[in-house]
């Protein structure tokens, strides 16, 4: 628990802006540097545009690094897919709700592999999507870009929309992490944090450049606002 009363903020560098070709040099980078967990955009070319990587990249690097695997599963119906992912090092997993004809069947499927359940929220789609799921989730992510590619910018009317939520889950008594992902940088993370997000996903702005550095400054700011 944050001194702010909110859950604890934690750093999820997108390894979709890292370089493939040293990744396991870079994994362990971010872990020196300060880390929380590692993100893991997983494409599948259907429900985003983009494809990127599936179960044999992330069971390949689980050796790498001690830190937590936080999957993001851009993938139709990716209920077809928990035990797989569960099997090859994820330690939650998180899907949308757009993409899943049953959300509630997935979120128990999560559940069941004995992992954290998360469920995202594109930014067209309204908040009282989490009406009857609340209680399934450990996290919401509130994507602040529409999903599929790294290096796009904050759509402004997230913070809107992370604010109201979070007023909701104290309203309720809930401690759930808000994860947002997508066009959060250096000069735009204090918006978010104030409005109540505390798990903070971010790809480009970690990984060009010195990616020590990058979390450093992530967490200098995280401990100033
Ligand atoms: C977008 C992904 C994000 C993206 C973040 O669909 O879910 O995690 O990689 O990259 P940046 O921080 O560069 O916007
Ligand atoms: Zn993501």
């Amino acid at each position: 628990m944050g001194e702010s009363g909110l859950p604890a903020r934690k750093l999820a560098p997108s390894i979709l802006a890292a370089d493939f070709g040293k990744l396991g040099e870079q994994l362990k980078a971010a872990e020196m540097a300060g880390a929380d967990m590692i993100h893991i955009d997983v494409m599948d070319g259907d429900y985003v545009p983009s494809i990127s990587f599936g179960m044999p990249v992330i069971q390949s690097i689980r050796k790498e690094t001690r830190l937590p695997f936080d999957v993001h599963l851009m993938v139709t119906e990716p209920g077809r897919y928990i035990k797989e992912f569960a099997g090859c090092g994820a330690d939650s997993i998180t899907v949308h709700v757009e993409a899943c004809r049953h959300i509630d069947r997935v979120l128990h499927q999560i559940r069941e592999t004995g992992l954290r359940s998360g469920v995202a929220l594109n930014p067209g789609t309204s908040l009282s999507s989490l009406d009857y799921i609340l209680d399934q989730v450990d996290m919401v992510l509130i994507m602040t870009v529409n999903p599929g590619f790294g290096g796009q910018a904050y759509i402004d009317s997230s913070t809107d929309k992370i604010a109201r939520l979070r007023a909701r889950l104290t309203e309720l008594g809930l401690q759930t992490d808000i994860q947002v992902d997508g066009g959060i940088k250096k000069d735009n993370v204090h918006t978010v944090l104030q409005a109540g997000a505390n798990i903070i996903v971010s790809g480009t702005e970690v990984f060009r450049g010195s990616i020590a550095e990058n979390i450093k400054d992530f967490r200098e700011i995280f401990h100033k606002i």
